[in-house]
Parts: C-alpha cells; structure tokens; sequence
C-alpha cells in the first residue's frame, strides 16, 4: 500500500509543478513514506532522516533548499515526536492527509507543520488522477487501494492505530479507477486493503458490494485480464470470494491468507479468533474451489509466551499446508500494542533459532514451487524487457517473475510460455508458437 500512496503523493505534486526522481541529491523535495509495522522498519525512518539533514545542510551551504516529508504511519504513529527527534523535518503527514501535501509544503516554508488527522472528507475524493503517460511508465500491472484500515486489533499488530478504523471505497468510483488505468494500458489490478476481504463499498445498484461482486465487476472492466487481492483475514474469506476463485478466470489463482501461528494458545493470546484447524479447513474449501490454486502466507515466531510445543504446531501447519511463497517475521513488541505489555517475551536468540528452522521449511516449499513449474506451459503477462537484450520479462499467474527471448511488442499482453529453467527467483522460459499465444490469450481475456 505504501508504493500505491507514494504514486498518490507524486500525482498530488505533479500539478504544483513536481516530477518525480529517484536521487534525492536531485531533489526539492524528500517525501519519506515510512512503515511502522516493526522496529527494524521503523528504525530506518530516523537513520534516513540523519542523511537527509546532511543533504539539506549541504544545500543550505550553496544557498539552495530542500524540504522534508515524513508520511506514512511512522509519521501517524510519531507526529510531533519525528520533530523533536530530527529538526531538519519540515513537514509529518498521515497516510490519512496526503491529499492536504501541497498546501502543507506552503505552509511549511514559515515552519514546521504537522497533520496527523483522520479527516471526514474522502481523501481519494481530493487526489489527481495521474495522466495516461504517468500510468504506462508505472507499467502495466498497477495497484489499487479499495479498503484502508483494520478493526481487527491482532494483539501483535500497530495497524488498527496507524491506519484506523475500516473503511470501505466507493465501488463506483472503484470502477471509474480502474477504467481509467485500463484505458491507458494497465493489464492486471492488484485490490489492496489491510483488510482487503472485509471490503464492502456501495455499488452501481446502490447496494452493498462484497470484494467478490466487486471483483466480479472489475473482472468485465474492458483490457483488465488479472485482478488479485490483498491483504486477507481468514474470517473475513466470504463463500461468495471463495466462489469467485472458482469462476472468474481473471481472479489468479494465488492467494495471500496470513496464518500467523499454527498453535491454537497462541492464535488466541494474538486475539486472532481463528483455530488452525480453522485455518486448514478454510484451506481444504479454496483448494476444493480452485484445485490449481497457490497460498502465500505470513508467520510471527516468537510471539509473548511462544513454547517450543506451540513453535513445532507453527512448524507442523507449515509443513502440512505447503505453501508457494511466504513471509515470516520475529515477533516485534510495538508500543502502543497488547504484545508488547504481556510477560514472557520470547529472548531475541531464540526467535532466531526459530525463525531459521520456519525458514527451512518455507523456502524448500518456495523452492519446490518454483521448481514444479519447470516443464509446464503458464500465461505469462509481459510487464517490462528483460535483463539482457532480446528478453523480455513478466509474471506468471503466481507473481513468478518469468524471463523469456521475445520481442517488446508482447509487453502488456498474456502469452503462453513454456517453462525449461528455474532459479531461487525467476523462472526462465519460451514462447509458445505466436499461434499458442494468440489462442491463450483469447481465454485470459
Ligand atoms: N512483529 C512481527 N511481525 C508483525 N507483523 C505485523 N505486526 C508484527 C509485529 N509486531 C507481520 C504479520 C502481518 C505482516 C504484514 O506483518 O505477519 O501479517
Ligand atoms: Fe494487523 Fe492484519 Fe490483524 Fe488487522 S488483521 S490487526 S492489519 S495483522
């Protein structure tokens, strides 16, 4: 979500005369859009914020300018602390006032400004449409927020405080975003939300749409062939979502389904309100609707009051769940947090020992993955050219990255590629005779 927002921001600065660059010795302007979600990201925000007060004074020496932005949820999180941590900060913005950046940068040239509000108005409502051009050099697979934040309130978790309570999109001006980014070339939409299943917006009829009958609809979106969600709550995965993977072709076959923990002490101690046999259930039922289908998941190691029996039940759904690709993390106390106040935290050497033996696991399933694709023919969506000449690259239904010899002109369509090589990250193919791709396209779309 924090690389949707940092589009956002640059499409609210490109009428006040910004363009965006990736140097910031470049730059009038330094927007940090942080993340709160653990210390060690946390943490960075202040180091990078030492360069940046170098770079500035450097400026200052040569008489030129430059300003700084905290955004994000460090700056919700931290407001009127970042100042008084770091004063060459000139402004601190919530992910909740973003659309307000051009009238805080004037504000801002007479002295510190802070927003950290959650306003009444809609901020999407307040946003500039990026241009065509801006769409295509964004490429071809684009993000779209239609949910923002969760009322969930995992003991473990800051986003509830950082990005509020639940709020839903409108699922017409949904819509309108995705005509707008398809019209200009984008292929595939991937639907955010921190709790992206709970979404339910007001449709074109008026009535309340789940994420499924929105999917539905952006499914018939002209030039849209890929749509993909996340993030997903297990209770939240509706009968009629889990339909949707069974019917729509242009819903992928890959999921994100966070699980946390395996062990059923610690799903309750991190107020989850799941079992893992819930969990696998869940699983047994998508994998019924959509036999081809691949999970993703995160994992927490260490968790306050983690034993070695709840570690191995982590270890044990792991293994029985099998998964494509996964995330896993040392447990993070964050302040503010239920975690982070509960006895028996779990020292600092064990979560490691413990999160490589996860890791052992997780990537031989990763690697098991990837490698069972080698000799199997995928729809690849060609997004940008590949490393070397000739090549172009894309990803496969499984955000796979996918390398092939092909000519540019397959870049922003569906082709059907077959897979001879695989390394720890990509996979490496051929195309199908331009005949087979035609054919294969025809069914993406
Ligand atoms: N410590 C470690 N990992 C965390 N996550 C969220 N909060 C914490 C924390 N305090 C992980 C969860 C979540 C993912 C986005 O980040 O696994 O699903
Ligand atoms: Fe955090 Fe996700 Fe739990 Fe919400 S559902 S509190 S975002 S981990």
């Amino acid at each position: 979500m924090n690389v949707y927002d940092a589009a956002r921001m640059a499409d609210v600065l490109a009428p006040e005369g910004f363009a965006e660059t990736s140097d910031a010795e470049d730059a009038d302007l330094v927007v940090l859009n942080t993340c709160h979600i653990r210390e060690k990201a946390s943490d960075k925000v202040f180091s990078e914020l030492g360069k940046l007060r170098m770079l500035k004074e450097a400026r200052r020496a040569e008489g030129k300018t430059l300003q700084i932005a905290v955004a994000g949820c460090v700056a919700q999180a931290e407001g009127a602390e970042i100042l008084r941590k770091q004063r060459a900060v000139d402004l601190v913005v919530g992910p909740q006032s973003y659309h307000r950046l051009p009238e805080m940068l004037r504000q801002a040239e007479h002295g510190p400004v802070i927003d950290t509000e959650f306003p009444v108005e809609d901020k999407f409502d307040h946003l500039a449409q990026p241009s065509a051009e801006k769409i295509r050099q964004r490429g071809v697979s684009a993000f779209l927020t239609v949910q923002e934040g969760c009322d969930k309130f995992c003991s473990f978790c800051v986003v509830p405080y950082t990005r509020g309570a639940e709020i839903s999109r409108d699922a017409r001006k949904i819509v309108a975003e995705a005509e707008h980014l398809a019209r200009a070339g984008v292929r595939e939409i991937t639907l955010l939300g921190q709790n992206v299943n709970g979404f339910h917006g007001a449709g074109e009829d008026g009535a309340d749409w789940s994420l499924a009958r929105l999917i539905e609809r952006l499914a018939r979106v002209e030039g849209i062939v890929r749509l993909r969600y996340m993030t997903s709550h297990p209770n939240d995965m509706a009968d009629d979502l889990i339909r949707a993977h069974g019917e729509l072709p242009a819903l992928m076959p890959f999921l994100h389904l966070p699980v946390q923990s395996g062990s059923d002490r610690i799903l309750a101690a991190m107020n989850r309100r799941h079992s893992a046999a819930d969990y696998r259930r869940l699983i047994e039922r998508i994998r019924a609707t959509r036999p081809d289908i691949a999970l993703s998941s995160d994992f927490i190691v260490g968790f306050p009051g983690e034993t070695e029996a709840d570690f191995e039940a982590t270890l044990a759904l792991a293994r029985e769940v099998g998964f494509a690709s996964t995330f896993y993390f040392k447990y993070s106390p964050r302040p503010g947090t239920p975690g982070a106040e509960l006895d028996d935290q779990i020292p600092e050497a064990e979560k490691s020992e413990r999160l490589a033996r996860l890791a052992e696991i997780l990537e031989a399933q990763r690697h098991d993955f990837n490698a069972s694709m080698v000799g199997r023919t995928i729809d690849v969506l060609f997004e940008k050219p590949g490393r070397h000449a000739g090549q172009i690259a894309g990803k496969s239904p499984y955000l796979q990255p996918v390398q092939v010899d092909g000519p540019a002109s397959l870049i922003g369509s569906v082709a059907a590629v077959d897979i001879v090589e695989c390394s720890t990250n990509s996979l490496f193919g051929r195309l199908v005779s331009a005949k087979g791709a035609d054919r294969r396209r025809g069914e993406a779309s």
